[in-house]
C-alpha cells in the first residue's frame, strides 16, 4: 500500500525514482525548466515529502504552502537555496548526499586544474578545427610538479584534491575555519587566508556558498593573489565577485580561472566571461559520472524514506529537527 504524498520537484534517477515510488504517491516536474512556483505549492498543499532541486528556493514562504510536509531530500551536498532555519522552526528534517560524491568531485577538481594548466581543451580545439600546422605553434602550459596548490575549505572533497596534489608532485596549503588534525598525515600545510592568495600558484575553492562567504573572492582577493596564478572554482559561483574575477583575467592580475560553477548558472551564452582566452568553464559537472548521480539518488531516496516514517535520517543537516 502506498502511504506516502510527495512531491519531487525536478528530474531524478530512475533508481531512486521506482524506489520513491514503490511507497508513495509521487507528483514529478521531470522538465529542463524549474517548476512554476505556484504549480508547486499547489502540489505541496497535500504533501509529506519534497524532493528539492537546487534551483528551487526552499523558504518560509514554501514551507507555509506545505502544511503537511514531514522531511525534505536534495541529491547535492551543497543547500545554498534550502533556509535551513526555517525547516529546523518547523521540524522539518533536511537531508543532503555529503560523502557520495568526494571522489567524482575530486576528479573534475584535479581534472579542471590539469586541463587548464596543460592547455588540453585549447589543444583538442587547434586539432578538431583543422588549425594543427605544426608541432611548435601549440598551445603551451605550466608545469604542476613543483607549484603550490591552494586549498580553500578543506573538507572531504578538499582533502581528496590534496591526495590529487600531492600524487603529482605539488606542495599543498590550505585554508579552513579550522585546521585539521591530519593535515600532516595529508601532507598539507594551514595557512592564514592571505598567505594561501599570495604563496598559491593554483587556488582551489570549495567552501559551502552561505551568506557568509558570499562573494569571498572579489577585488581585492584577486589583487593579492600571483599574477600567474590559476584559480579553480567547484563549488558555488556565488562566492566569486563575477565582475572582479573577469576584469583580474583581463587585466591579468591573475593568469587563468577553470570553473565548474558560475553566477549566475547556467552561464548565458554571451556572457563576457565567455570571450575571455584565459578562461575554462564546464557546466557544473563536479558530481556527474553514472555511479555517483546513483548514489546521491539513492541516499536521497533513502533520506527521503526515514524522514516520512519519522526515523533519522542518515544523512541529515539540521539533526535538531529529526528528532522533533
Ligand atoms: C552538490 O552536491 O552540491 C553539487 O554541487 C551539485 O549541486
Amino acid at each position: 500500500m502506498k502511504k506516502y504524498q510527495v512531491v519531487v520537484a525536478g528530474k531524478m534517477r530512475p533508481c531512486a525514482l521506482a524506489k520513491i515510488s514503490s511507497e508513495c504517491h509521487v507528483r514529478q516536474w521531470d522538465k529542463i525548466e524549474p517548476i512554476p512556483r505556484n504549480l508547486l505549492y499547489e502540489w505541496l498543499a497535500d504533501a509529506e515529502g519534497l524532493v528539492s532541486t537546487g534551483d528551487v528556493r526552499v523558504d518560509d514562504e514554501l514551507l507555509a504552502h506545505a502544511p503537511r510536509l514531514r522531511v525534505i531530500a536534495q541529491a547535492s551536498v551543497g543547500y545554498d537555496n534550502v533556509d535551513i532555519a526555517a525547516c529546523t522552526r518547523r521540524g522539518i528534517p533536511f537531508g543532503n548526499t555529503p560523502g557520495v560524491l568526494v571522489e567524482a568531485t575530486a576528479d573534475l577538481t584535479f581534472g579542471l586544474l590539469l586541463c587548464a594548466a596543460r592547455r588540453i581543451h585549447e589543444g583538442w580545439n587547434q586539432v578538431a578545427s583543422g588549425r594543427w600546422l605544426n608541432n611548435h605553434d601549440v598551445p603551451f602550459g605550466i608545469d604542476l610538479y613543483g607549484k603550490t596548490l591552494g586549498i580553500v575549505g578543506m573538507g572531504r572533497i578538499g582533502a581528496a584534491v590534496a591526495r590529487r596534489a600531492k600524487a603529482c608532485g605539488m606542495k599543498v596549503i590550505y585554508h579552513n575555519r579550522s585546521r585539521r588534525t591530519d593535515d600532516e598525515h595529508l601532507g598539507a600545510t594551514y595557512v592564514a587566508f592571505d598567505d594561501l592568495l599570495a604563496q598559491a600558484d593554483c587556488i582551489v575553492v570549495l567552501v559551502p556558498l552561505s551568506p557568509a562567504s558570499q562573494g569571498m573572492f572579489g577585488r581585492a582577493e584577486f589583487a593579492k593573489m600571483k599574477r600567474t596564478a590559476y584559480f579553480i572554482n567547484a563549488a558555488r559561483g556565488g562566492l566569486v565577485d563575477t565582475q572582479a574575477l573577469y576584469d583580474a583575467l583581463k587585466e591579468g592580475q591573475i593568469a587563468y580561472a577553470a570553473l565548474d560553477v558560475t553566477d549566475p548558472e547556467p552561464l548565458p551564452g554571451d556572457h563576457p566571461l565567455l570571450t575571455l582566452p584565459n578562461v575554462l568553464i564546464t557546466p557544473h559537472i563536479g558530481s556527474a559520472t553514472h555511479e555517483t548521480r546513483d548514489r546521491m539518488a539513492m541516499l536521497t531516496a533513502d533520506n527521503l524514506l526515514a524522514g516520512l516514517a519519522r526515523r533519522p535520517l542518515p544523512a541529515c543537516v539540521n539533526q535538531e529537527a529529526n528528532y522533533r
